[in-house]
């Protein structure tokens, strides 16, 4: 049988075809690999450092094309310089060092890093072949692959060098991934970090603020109690002033009583003379004489019971009252001592006085101290004034006030003293005359009425106190 090609040419194309199954065994090997890029890819979070990805790329570069020795430069972050991060084999770092300080003066680096793909040149002694290949991503140069090839540059196979700038740019991707892994690791840390530490300081705080807390608590029992203990002993005050009052009220109050009952004894003798006679014509005067037993009798009785609510101890008793009422009481039981020192009372009072909220007792306490202190400053006699009247406030129309002034014509507070007489004790009458509670009580009463108290004037011709009450609608 005759044959239409030649023994050659059959040859020829078996040679051919067995080289295109090598390429194709190449192609789907080197396809495989590359697949498999994809998979050490998504595991870099697991890495802890980045010479796995290094070593794992050179192991997969050398199977594409081999080397006799290669090198890894990566980029310094801080200044943007390459350095040498690792080699193979360890004894040839000053060899690709020197062979780099070359590569960059002639601008080969240069071109290298311009053109991503891979760059054959000779080396310093012409004897190798280098071959030199950037690793970059879209956005950064990460560093420069160079290797002395194992056989000649033009050898090697269009597809592995393809293949290689494939791979170049998968190890750049993977070391960029594993910088931005390590960088949320590094944020996640931090924030870890803050949270525990904004914890510690909330729950240092939280604990701060409970034993502010309770300190507060136990200084608000504490200030109760001293409320508690000084309201006690206010009441204490005002019933030893009382009794202190009580003993000056008694010698006013014997001189009252003597009066009414010497009348009382001379109209009880003379209508007893008036009724032994016999035929008795003087019917009409032992009549008129017994009404003014009765007369003196009531008036007796009046002062007596004052004395005896006066010196009661009371809580206080809040009602409406007519301070014209409280003011005209305690004038009651002090006029026979004003006139006897010849002092002449006044009173100009507002027509339609508002009532207040008060306890009448308390408030008596109040003027008779001071009518008591007017009296003392007018030692040879004065007069004693009293004016009352309505205020409106100018902010609210609604709310009414009442003021009172007290006014004598005494010889005045001295102005060294002006600051000190609501002081308790302070007095500047002579020892036993008074106790310098006073005005101390006086000014609590009034506080607690919600009232004001103060000295309007004062001079050598006398001193106006002004009272100052919140009225009733
Ligand atoms: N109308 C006044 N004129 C002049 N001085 C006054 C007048 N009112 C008070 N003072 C002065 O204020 C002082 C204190 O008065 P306060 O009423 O507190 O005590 P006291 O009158 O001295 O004693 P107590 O009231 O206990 O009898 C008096 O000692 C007096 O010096
Ligand atoms: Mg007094």
């Amino acid at each position: 049988m005759t044959t239409k090609y030649s023994k050659k040419y059959i040859e020829h194309l078996e040679e051919r075809l067995k080289y295109l199954e090598g390429v194709n065994r190449f192609t789907q090997q080197a396809l495989e690999m590359s697949a498999s890029w994809g998979d050490f890819q998504v595991s870099v979070n697991t890495l802890d450092d980045q010479s796995i990805i290094i070593n794992e790329a050179r192991a997969r570069l050398k199977l594409l094309i081999p080397f006799k020795e290669n090198a890894f430069f990566l980029v310094n972050e801080e200044d943007s310089s390459f350095y040498i991060y690792n080699y193979e084999p360890d004894d040839s770092k000053k060899y690709f060092l020197n062979e780099v300080d070359i590569l960059i003066e002639d601008g080969t680096f240069a071109r290298a890093m311009r053109e991503h793909r891979p760059i054959i040149t000779y080396s310093i002694d012409y004897k190798e072949q280098l071959f030199l290949h950037v690793m970059t991503t879209k956005s950064r140069v990460r560093g420069m692959f160079i290797g002395v090839l194992a056989k000649p540059g033009k050898d090697v196979q269009e597809a592995s060098l393809r293949l290689f700038t494939i791979a170049m740019l998968h190890i750049a991707n993977t070391l960029e991934s594993f910088e931005l892994y390590n960088k949320i690791k590094q944020i996640n840390k931090d924030l870890e970090k803050i949270v525990e530490d904004r914890t510690s300081e909330l729950t240092y705080t939280n604990k701060q603020l409970n034993k502010e807390i309770n300190e507060r608590r136990k200084a608000d029992e504490a200030l109760n109690k001293a409320f508690e203990e000084l309201k006690a002993a206010q009441v204490q005050l005002v019933q030893s002033a009382k009794l202190a009052s009580i003993g000056q009220l008694a010698a006013g109050v014997a001189h009252e009583l003597n009066q009414p009952l010497m009348i009382i004894r001379g109209n009880t003798q003379l209508a007893k003379r008036k009724f032994q006679k016999k035929d008795n014509p003087f019917i009409a005067d032992i009549t008129a004489q017994l009404e003014m037993i009765e007369k003196n009798t009531t008036r007796m009785m009046l002062i007596i019971n004052h004395l005896r609510t006066f010196s009661r101890q009371s809580q206080s008793n809040f009602k409406p009252i007519d301070v014209h009422t409280i003011i005209d009481n305690c004038f009651f039981m002090m006029s026979e001592q004003l006139r006897l020192r010849s002092i002449e009372i006044q009173k100009k009072y507002e027509a339609k006085i508002s009532k207040i909220h008060g306890d009448s007792n308390q408030l008596e306490q109040v003027f008779l101290n001071l009518f008591t202190n007017a009296r003392d400053a007018m030692q040879a006699g004065g007069k004693l004034s009293i004016l009352t009247k309505n205020d409106t406030d100018p902010n609210s129309c609604d709310q009414t006030f009442i003021e009172i002034f007290i006014k004598d014509t005494g010889e005045g507070i001295n102005t060294s003293c002006i600051n000190k007489i609501f002081d308790p004790f302070f007095t500047t009458k002579d020892p036993g005359k008074g106790t310098g509670l006073g005005l101390s009580i006086s000014y609590g009463i009034i506080k607690e009425h919600l009232g004001e108290i103060e000295v309007f004037e004062t001079s050598s011709y006398g001193t106006t106190f002004k009272i100052k009450f919140l009225g009733l609608a």
